[in-house]
Formats: structure tokens, sequence, C-alpha cells
């Protein structure tokens, strides 16, 4: 059964879109969005030989192994020319390698991007960003006690606020969000010594603006 972690991925994905999902290891997102008919068919990929050979050994298993084309390797390298691909999907990794990913030719042909980051979201934003796309979706949920967030970005400019870049276009106005992040900080702010005091004025800053945010998405 696919994780509620995985299928959070699935309502951003539209018909016209033809998506490789990099980093697939075991495929069952991209199984459940073949079978299902998100999609007709997809790339996959793995840099991974043993994480790519469980994707296989279950695109196998589902009877997709004429839809779902499984290849091994780096990121985007796994691409060529003639493949028709305009979407990408990440889940699972965390933002230096999401970079590291995007930063190839292939990228011009993208207009697309469904990322599940592990860590600095900031980060993220700011250079997909600068790369020519803009936020047109973002998601903060709970999975198994583990917190995710995802976003979708697609092709276009848009001009954001420092505050959109941090806390995200729309999950400044998401009081879930917003609490969490609050009492990460405050849970900080305990941990801080007193003689810290640069530290302390900064954290105190981040939960004035939070605190801001959170009042106003009520
Ligand atoms: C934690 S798993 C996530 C699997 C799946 N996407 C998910 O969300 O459940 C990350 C996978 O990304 C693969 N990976 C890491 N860096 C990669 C890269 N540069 N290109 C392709 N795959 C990569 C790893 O081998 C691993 O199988």
């Amino acid at each position: 059964m696919l994780s509620y972690r995985l299928k959070s991925l699935i309502k951003f994905v539209e018909k016209e879109d033809k998506i490789i999902d990099i980093g697939c290891d075991h495929a069952l997102l991209d199984i459940d969005l073949v079978k299902n008919n998100y999609v007709n068919n997809m790339i996959v990929s793995d840099i991974h030989k043993l994480a790519l050979e469980s994707g296989e050994k279950n695109i196998k298993a589902a009877n997709l192994t004429k839809k779902i084309d499984a290849r091994l390797g780096a990121g985007l390298e796994v691409l060529s020319e003639s493949d028709d691909i305009n979407t990408i999907i990440i889940s699972g990794m965390g933002t230096n390698t999401i970079i590291e990913i995007l930063n190839n030719d292939y990228l011009e042909k993208i207009n697309k991007l469904i990322i599940q980051s592990n860590n600095n979201h900031a980060e993220l934003r700011t250079h997909v960003i600068k790369l020519g796309f803009y936020i047109t979706d973002e998601e903060y949920f709970v999975d198994a006690n583990k917190n995710y967030i995802n976003i979708v970005f697609k092709r276009g400019h848009k001009k954001y606020h420092k505050d959109d870049l941090h806390y995200g276009p729309f999950l400044k106005n998401d009081p879930k969000y917003l609490e969490f992040e609050l009492n990460n900080c405050l849970k900080i702010k305990k941990l801080i010594p007193n003689n810290k005091l640069k530290y302390q004025l900064k954290l105190d800053l981040e939960i004035k603006r939070l605190r801001k945010y959170l009042e106003r998405s009520r």
C-alpha cells in the first residue's frame, strides 16, 4: 500500500505531465500513477543499482514494464534528446542533492517540478526560482510522526518577498505549518544558553515573525 507521504504527491500530477521520477527506489508511486491512469507511461531512475532493481521487480510484478521505463543513473543524466519529458518528480532527497540534479542542460525542457525535499526548503525555493520557475502549490503534512513539505514549481517568473522564500508563499498562510515552526523555535529557545545573545535575538525575531503570520492565517 502506498504511504500517505507518497500518495500526497499524486494530486499534483496532471494528465499532460510527461514524468521522470528521479530516485524512484521501489517505484511504488510510479506504479500507482500508471496503474490508476494519472499518466499513460513514464520514466523512473535511480543512481543505485540495488534500489533500481527493487523498482524493476515491483514494476514487473505490476505488469507495467511496457509503460514504466526504468533507467540506472544519476539525475537527469539518464535522459537524452529523444526523450519527451516535461515534469520531474523528486521525493525523499535533501535539497543539496536536488539542486545538483537540477544543474543539467535537460532542465531547459522541463516546465514542472514536484518536489518533496527532506530539508532546507528556503534554499530550495530560492535556488529553483533563480532557475526560472515559480511556485504554484505547497503543502505541509505529517505522516508517521514525520513532517513533510511538498512544493510544486512551474516555468515562469514571479517576484517573491524574502518571507515567501523563507516560509513559502502558500505555507506562510497555513496555521498548521506555522505552529510546527513556532513550536520548533520555542523548543530551541529553551536550549540556548543565556550568554548566546546574538542567537537569542535572532530566534526572538523569528518567533515574532511566525506569530505575526500565525495570527494572520487564522
Ligand atoms: C530515500 S530514497 C526515496 C525513494 C522515493 N523517491 C521515495 O520518496 O520514497 C532516495 C533515492 O534516491 C536515489 N538517489 C540519490 N541521489 C540520486 C541521484 N543523483 N540520481 C538518481 N537517484 C538518486 C537513492 O539511490 C535512493 O534510492
